[in-house]
């Protein structure tokens, strides 16, 4: 049996919850700790008192209603209400995680970018020091028009970026590269961060920069196939973009100055293909001739460097099998 104390603090919290359900829930999401404890006596006075009539009280509509009703809905607006609660705070915690998982996504791609241009930067400063070397003779700029010029410096950014990912990258000079020269403007217009390339550039002739012994000149006309990339020497290939061929002009420069030079073996592992047009070409722009040379310098495989760096639209496909073990 109650105390009277105990009615008391009963006939209070009847009190607090008749005026709660006159004003109407005010803030559904929360609940403070007197509503519980007005919700957990009326659900023991429940069990005595059945008798509905006397606990109506008057709804909005201005309809009586059981008390019994009312609590059951009132029961259940705020399990509704703490379950929209809960929902609401899952998905603030969703979004916080997702920022914080894009966030750090972020950081570690950076991280990773940062990384591997350090390792390319490492590769590069490797090859300077102990080769390949690959140079790029630019002193033939007064042959080309100003077409061909831009079209050689986006060559020259094609080479750059196959060297930049290669496994084994060459270190690379440009050399006859005169500043503020057409192909000088050309480049840093065309080609982005152009002028942090970890390159060599000098306007100084090759001759006069390598000692000649060391020098290969490679050019198309050469009656003398590479065989081998041989880190000690220089490898140089003419800055040219010929769209109206300027036959043997690597070719004459280099034996002026008696130099060795060397064509890629494409005759060697490679015929002619039919095709429709009937061209056939073994003069490669200059990006494609060093894809062949970065190639053949991993895998040290002339079929895999040719296949690389020879286009199709050059006329030229690989000899079958059978000849090229003959090789
Ligand atoms: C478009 S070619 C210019 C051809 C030009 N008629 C010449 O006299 O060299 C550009 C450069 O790529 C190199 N090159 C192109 N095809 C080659 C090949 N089959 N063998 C060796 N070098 C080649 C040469 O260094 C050449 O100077």
């Amino acid at each position: 049996m109650a105390s009277a104390e105990g009615f008391d603090s009963v006939e209070k919290l009847i009190t607090l919850d008749r005026t709660d359900l006159q004003n109407g829930l005010k803030d559904e999401n929360c609940q403070t700790e007197e509503e519980q404890l007005s919700m957990d006596f009326l659900s023991l006075l429940e069990i005595d008192s059945d008798n509905d009539s006397l606990n109506s009280l008057p709804q909005e509509s201005g309809k009586w209603c059981s008390r019994n009703v009312l609590r059951k809905q009132r029961h259940w607006e705020k399990i509704t209400a703490a379950k929209k609660c809960k929902r609401k705070q899952e998905k603030e915690r969703r979004k916080a995680k997702n920022a914080q998982d894009l966030q750090k996504g972020a950081t570690e791609q950076k991280h990773s970018k940062k990384f591997l241009k350090a390792l390319t930067k490492e590769h590069l400063l490797e090859a300077k020091d102990s080769g390949p070397r690959l140079c790029i003779d630019l002193s033939m700029t007064q042959h080309m028009t100003k077409k061909e010029i831009s079209r050689l410096a986006a060559q020259i950014r094609r080479l750059y970026g196959s060297n930049k990912k290669a496994e084994k990258p060459f270190w690379l000079y440009l050399t006859s590269f005169v500043v503020n020269g057409l192909l000088y403007d050309e480049c840093v217009r065309m080609n982005d961060g152009f002028v942090n390339y970890l390159v060599d550039t000098t306007e100084n002739s090759f001759l006069d920069v390598f000692p000649l012994e060391t020098v290969v000149y490679l050019t198309p006309d050469s009656d003398n196939a590479l065989e081998d990339v041989d880190p000690e020497k220089v490898y140089v290939i003419g800055g040219l973009v010929d769209e109206s061929v300027q036959k043997k002009l690597t070719y004459h420069k280099a034996k002026d100055h008696e130099l060795q030079t060397a064509r890629l073996p494409i005759q060697e592992y490679m015929v002619k293909n039919i095709n429709m047009k009937n061209f056939h070409s073994e003069i490669l722009a200059i990006n494609q001739v060093f894809d062949v040379l970065s190639t053949y310098y991993r895998t040290r495989s002339w079929v895999e460097a040719l296949q690389a760096g020879v286009s199709p639209g050059k006329g030229y496909v690989l000899r079958n099998k059978t000849t090229l073990e003959e090789i």
